[in-house]
């Protein structure tokens, strides 16, 4: 009965986001099937909106198919890298369901942890930078963690002449979890696997990663331009917090800025200045891709740096108990740098290391500059996502979890495992890697987030947020001592929420973690055609399902560490490489022109997903209806649109990655764009464009000539 409830509900929100000319007092009413049908016809206006159909399939299908799709949405306001996709308007609407479920006033089904953070949630909301008990809150907490040379009239340096900063940076994990300076995490031991263990490596910065890298920050001066909005904001805050004079600010932040400049130019040494490492076609060879950090135990360290950095003494005063077993360093050129640099720093202006730790602590106890009754919730929700993620998931768990649409999909994935089988039949693959590949195919499972009674023994109050934060932040401490130490086999560091729509592929739980958040419209509708189930959430999880079995799954990954056999390797990477000549000739008429092993690795996965969704589809379609019957098959089909269930699959996969974008203009300062010499072509183009025009079923489908763009002679096929 619950089930059903759910079910309704479902539709009945979905009705209510897309398409508000259904009144919903008429719906309550409806007949199940007349739901349906409204539903389908609601989806067959969508399809054709987007689509441009002046434009010829067998050229260019994602223009065909996507066309129009700019015209209705707009690409987002204020974020000039990310277009609008049904992925990103999906997560606008479950952060809004967020914010509404966090809204609500406690119900009697709230868990009292589910309360405790409906509170916490509210305090945030209410909060306002600077009242008084934000005042109180800021100059205890100043002064008990080291004092703030910036503040007008501190007289800090008489008063703090034995300042410590390695003392401050661990004291200030201790009580609040931050990392300043000393970044420490706590994370599966890559080697094992069986433990965590603890990491030394680069902290978080003020300036993102792509500014703040060895490569970017050694090029660039730190007088640049490139660097001045980053200046600007730490002025801004220092004034906003500390009511500083403008020109005193901007020195103060230009010293900071120019000291943690110094420290970029030592991080993430081997890797790029994007969040990702990226990783060039020569590293696909596995023998170039081990990651080697040492693993050595604290004295160890220490020692190694000459006692300059007491490692011993910052772990055992950051986590209250000392560590003994063997920690990984990923990072010594960055200690290295961070102990010159403060030499260096010390002897031209003793404050600048203080304030720059102060600063750094202070904006997790600030709202950000952008802050204003409309930008609150996000950040409020950005908060409780981050202290209590799995709170947050239980809640949504219990509003939007459905089991009976779960079934559905793990009927999906089984046939998709299916024909990923078939798949691994190829002759260029070796038999003892293949039976290995089957094996590891057969136990792989679908994971949904699920929530365990659990307690939150923290009392928050409604009118003191900065009071509740400092209480959360205290946690972080226990729960990561917990982790470091515990005996079970570990939790991957990053895990899926009911709330995000992430698939993750976890090689040594032998399955794909899913978020409950992309069990619905638009990537699942059970009222819609089977085949448009296949094409949206099907082809991605195939995509994901791909990603073990390419040359990071087959290798450093494998929880048995088999690598695959020599000859196997060798036909993977001539496969590989069709793809990535084809890549480079789409984008530039030169096939070796594209390095970015990262993104084939991707586009790989994507093709593989869609080879094995509409193999699925056809699967099913054959199991469900070996007759061909038409009553069958016209559910299969929209209302009144002209396409066949087939083409309707390929509609589908090109719809769901249809992209409105702003040109970008903050240019990363070290990357060559290249202009394509084909004015449309694009990656995201590609992404589409790509996996159909090497499928063999998509050419027959829309009837396009071999050799026509979308229908190329030379296929690039791995599974
Ligand atoms: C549709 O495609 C045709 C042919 O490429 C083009 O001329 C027309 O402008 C497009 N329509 C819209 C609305 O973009
Ligand atoms: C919560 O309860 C208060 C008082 O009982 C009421 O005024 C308010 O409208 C309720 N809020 C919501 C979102 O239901
Ligand atoms: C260090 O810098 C601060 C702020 O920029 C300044 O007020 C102070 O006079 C400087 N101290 C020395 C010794 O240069
Ligand atoms: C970075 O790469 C170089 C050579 O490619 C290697 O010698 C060095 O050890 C690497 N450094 C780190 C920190 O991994
Ligand atoms: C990969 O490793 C081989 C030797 O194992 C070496 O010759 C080659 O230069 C390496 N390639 C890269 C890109 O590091
Ligand atoms: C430690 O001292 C040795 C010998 O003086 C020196 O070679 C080495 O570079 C020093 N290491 C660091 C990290 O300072
Ligand atoms: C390589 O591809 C990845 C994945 O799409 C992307 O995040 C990264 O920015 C790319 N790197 C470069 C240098 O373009």
């Amino acid at each position: 009965m619950g089930v059903i409830f759910n079910c309704v509900q479902l539709l009945l929100l979905w009705l209510a986001a897309t398409s508000s000319r259904l009144a919903v007092a008429e719906t309550t009413t409806f007949p199940i099937f007349k739901q349906e049908e409204a539903i389908r016809a609601a989806k067959s206006r969508e399809v054709l909106q987007y689509m441009n159909l002046s434009v010829n399939p067998c050229e260019d299908f994602y223009e065909y198919a996507c066309g129009n799709w700019p015209k209705f949405h707009a690409p987002p306001v204020g974020k000039e890298d990310s277009g609008q996709t049904i992925k990103t308007i999906l997560e606008e609407k479950i952060e809004e369901d967020l914010h509404n479920l966090l809204d609500e006033n406690v119900t009697l089904e709230d868990s009292s942890a589910a309360r405790r953070v409906k509170v916490f949630y509210k305090s945030c909301l209410e909060a306002r930078q600077g009242e008084p008990s934000h005042q109180a809150f800021l100059s205890d907490f100043i002064k008990s963690n080291g004092g703030f040379p910036a503040i007008p009239g501190s007289s800090w340096l008489a008063h703090h002449h034995n300042y410590d900063w390695q003392h401050v940076v661990a004291i200030l994990r201790y009580h609040y979890g931050l990392s300043v300076l000393i970044g420490m995490e706590v994370d599966n031991n890559y080697q094992t696997m069986e433990e965590n263990s603890l990491y030394l490596q680069e902290p978080s910065t003020m300036m993102p990663r792509s500014l703040c890298n060895a490569r970017t920050a050694q090029q660039i001066d730190v007088t640049d331009k490139t660097y001045d909005w980053v200046e600007q904001e730490v002025a801004d805050n220092l004034r906003l917090w500390l009511s500083m004079k403008k020109e005193d600010a901007l020195h103060v932040a230009a010293d900071m800025v120019t000291f943690e400049h110094d420290l970029c130019k030592a991080m993430y040494v081997n890797s790029s200045s994007q969040d990702e490492e990226e990783e060039f076609i020569g590293s696909l060879k596995p023998e170039n891709r081990t990651r080697e950090y040492p693993r050595k135990s604290l004295n160890h360290f220490t020692q190694q740096f000459n006692n300059t950095l007491d490692f011993n003494a910052i772990v055992s005063n950051s986590f209250g108990v000392g560590v003994t077993k063997p920690v990984f360093m990923k990072s010594p050129k960055y200690f290295e740098q961070l102990i010159q640099v403060i030499e260096e720093t010390e002897e031209y202006n003793k404050t600048v290391v203080a304030n720059y730790i102060m600063y750094r602590a202070l904006t997790y106890f600030n709202f950000p500059l952008n802050d204003t009754p409309r930008n609150r919730p996000a950040y409020c929700l950005q908060v409780v996502k981050k202290y209590f993620p799995k709170v947050l998931g239980d809640i949504y768990y219990r509003k939007y979890a459905n089991t009976l649409d779960q079934h559905k999909l793990a009927r999906v994935f089984e046939q998709l495992k299916k024909i990923m089988e078939e798949s691994l039949n190829q002759e260029w693959i070796e038999e003892g890697t293949r039976r290995l590949g089957k094996k590891r195919l057969s136990k792989m499972s679908l994971q949904f987030p699920s929530y365990e009674k659990f307690t939150l023994n923290l009392e928050f109050v409604r009118n003191d947020f900065w009071k509740n934060l400092r209480m959360i932040m205290g946690e972080v401490r226990a729960h990561e001592v917990n982790r470091l130490f515990s005996a079970e086999k570990p939790m991957p560091k990053d895990e899926v929420q009911a709330y995000e729509t992430r698939m993750v592929y976890r090689p040594y739980h032998q399955c794909i973690d899913i978020g409950w958040g992309v069990l619905q419209a638009p990537y699942y509708q059970a009222a819609l055609p089977h085949g448009m189930r296949y094409a949206m959430i099907g082809q991605k999880l195939g995509q994901t399902l791909a990603t073990a079995f390419d040359d990071l799954g087959w290798t450093a990954d494998n929880p048995d560490h088999k690598v695959w056999d020599s000859h196997t390797a060798v036909e993977y990477y001539k496969n590989a490489n069709c793809f990535t000549e084809q890549i480079g000739n789409y984008l530039h008429n030169d096939p070796y022109s594209y390095h970015n092993a990262t993104k084939i690795r991707r586009l790989i996965a994507q093709s593989v997903g869609l080879n094995v969704a509409f193999n699925a589809y056809l699967d099913w379609l054959f199991y469900k209806n070996p007759s061909n019957d038409n009553e069958m098959l016209s559910k299969e089909t929209l209302p009144e649109l002209d396409f066949t269930n087939t083409q309707l699959f390929f509609i589908g996969f090109a719809q769901a990655h249809c992209e409105s974008r702003k040109k970008p203009k903050k240019l990363d300062p070290l990357k060559h764009y290249r202009i394509s010499p084909y004015s449309k072509h694009s990656l995201s183009r590609y992404q589409v464009n790509g996996p159909l025009a090497n499928f063999i079923e998509f050419g027959r489908e829309f009837h396009c000539p071999i050799g026509s763009e979308m229908n190329v002679a030379d296929k690039c096929v791995i599974y």
